[in-house]
């Protein structure tokens, strides 16, 4: 009797939040992610992991502290549940990660160095991403885009105010990676962020070299994804041919695959701000 009624008593919220709570340890934190999360921090990426905020298509993303104090975003990847064949459409073409191997462990951690690797290469060069810190497995530690410890919204949470400015700013972004020698893979108003200081491109795990196969159908599905949200609200002449002439216009990088593997190695690195 006392038993059905302490069962009666408990809320089913209470008991869905433990069952997500399960999911969320068996799911992400497996001995060795804690041993990655454990050598990230000790090289001062951050002091605290806090709480997670979003769970996306293949990670988790939390909310950690820095040592200074600063909020930080921890993205862990999922291997069990990860979609590792979709992944493999966004390595195997690209001279940096085309020899990863089919294993799904693998493939995740090569997608987690992929993320940062692009990252880097993006934030160095002025686009507007969040600035990566560091990396170890599946994990990648990057600047909190967020105030008082909630993360903005995305575009798709909030919409925009300023349809044609905006998307004049995203087609300018993506101009900058092509020139790069790089093409984004997945944008869409689910992957930008509204901070404060402007529009922000998130996911960049997909990002891929220019010397993928598909990078020019890569590039044309994001510039679609642009033209049809932005000119849904309102933004004028937002057309796909006008804006990849706008787009190629320039003379892209060709990157060096030798020279990009060199600059992969770096994601262990000492925090460094
Ligand atoms: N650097 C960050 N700062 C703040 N929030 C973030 C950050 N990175 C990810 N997020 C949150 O996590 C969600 C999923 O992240 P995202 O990088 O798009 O991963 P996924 O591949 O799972 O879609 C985002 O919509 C955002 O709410
Ligand atoms: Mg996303």
């Amino acid at each position: 009797m006392a038993l059905r009624q302490s069962k009666k008593k408990r809320p089913p919220r209470e008991e869905k939040m433990l069952k997500a709570e399960r999911k969320l340890e068996s799911e992400v934190f497996d001995r060795n992610t804690l041993l990655a999360l454990a050598k990230l921090r000790q090289q001062g990426h951050f002091e605290t992991l806090d709480y997670p905020i979003a769970k996306g298509k293949e990670a988790y993303a939390f909310v950690g502290t820095a040592p200074d104090g600063q909020k930080v975003a921890i993205k862990i990847y999922r291997i069990e549940t990860s979609n590792f064949i979709r992944m493999h459409d966004y390595l195997d073409g690209d001279p940096r990660f085309a020899r990863t191997s089919r294993k799904r462990f693998e493939t995740v951690l090569a997608w987690a160095r992929k993320e940062f690797s692009n990252l880097k290469a993006f934030h160095e060069a002025g686009i507007a991403v969040p600035k990566p810190f560091g990396f170890e497995r599946n994990i990648v530690v990057m600047e909190f885009l967020g105030e008082g410890g909630i993360p903005y919204s995305t575009l798709a949470e909030i919409g925009t105010e300023q349809p044609q400015k905006d998307y004049e700013f995203m087609l300018e972004q993506v101009k900058k990676i092509y020139q790069l020698g790089f093409v984004h893979s997945d944008i869409s108003e689910y992957n930008i962020i509204v901070a404060d200081s402007g529009l922000k491109l998130l996911d960049c795990a997909q990002a891929v070299l220019l010397a993928h196969p598909r990078a020019e159908e890569f590039l044309r599905r994001d510039v679609e994804n642009l033209v049809r949200y932005f000119g849904k609200q309102g933004a004028e002449g937002a057309d796909a041919e006008k804006a990849l002439a706008f787009i190629k216009d320039g003379k892209p990088v060709l990157r060096d695959p030798e020279a990009l593997k060199e600059e992969d190695g770096e994601g262990g690195g000492r925090r460094d701000r």
